[in-house]
């Protein structure tokens, strides 16, 4: 049993932002950032999230989905918020949301969502409880009855 306090998805949120510079670049004839750059970001700042919810360190146990709906280009500011949205005893669903804005423009787009699932681990790397998530929002109740039925199906299909 975990005796740590219940946390909000609130309190587990992450940023992580960055300027994407020309060596991100994929090799396009009309460049725009490697997916892979993307999806390093978001496993760091989901795992940020995870780690703050748990309160020690976590490992990533699945990227469930990542859709590239259109590019983002170099020059571009990435910004990426996650939150812990389910947990169960060892572990934590976190669901990372991808922002791209034009630093000539203003105009920020919605680029990804992106699930993730991370484990807590104590120090010999074993699975450890988390302590308890406290739904404050309508959002909140929404995405974590979305993450209890991502995680059935993928525990159905493990
Ligand atoms: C993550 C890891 C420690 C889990 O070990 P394990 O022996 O599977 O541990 P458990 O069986 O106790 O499962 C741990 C949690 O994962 C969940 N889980 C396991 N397989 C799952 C699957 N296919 N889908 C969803 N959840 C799953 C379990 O339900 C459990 O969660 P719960 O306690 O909330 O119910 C182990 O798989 C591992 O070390 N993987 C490598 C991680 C890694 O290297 N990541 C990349 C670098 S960070």
């Amino acid at each position: 049993m975990t005796t740590a306090a219940a946390r909000t998805p609130r309190e587990s949120e992450a940023i992580v932002a960055d300027l994407m510079m020309p060596h991100q670049a994929n090799g396009l004839r009309q460049p725009s950032v490697f997916g892979g750059v993307i999806m390093g970001m978001v496993d760091r700042c989901a795992a940020l999230a995870a780690m703050r919810h748990s309160g020690g360190q976590v490992t990533t146990l699945s990227i469930d989905r990542i859709l590239f709906k259109e590019p983002i280009r170099v020059g571009e500011l990435v910004e990426i918020r996650s939150r812990v949205v389910y947990v169960g005893r060892t572990s934590m669903a976190v669901v990372a949301q991808v922002y791209a804005e034009n630093m000539s423009t203003g105009v920020r787009r919605h680029t990804n969502e992106c699930w993730l699932t991370f484990v807590h681990l104590d120090e010999n790397a074993m699975p450890a409880p988390v302590p308890p998530l406290t739904l404050e929002t309508v959002e909140d109740r929404h995405m974590h009855d979305l993450a209890a039925k991502r995680r059935e199906q993928a525990l159905a299909n493990a």
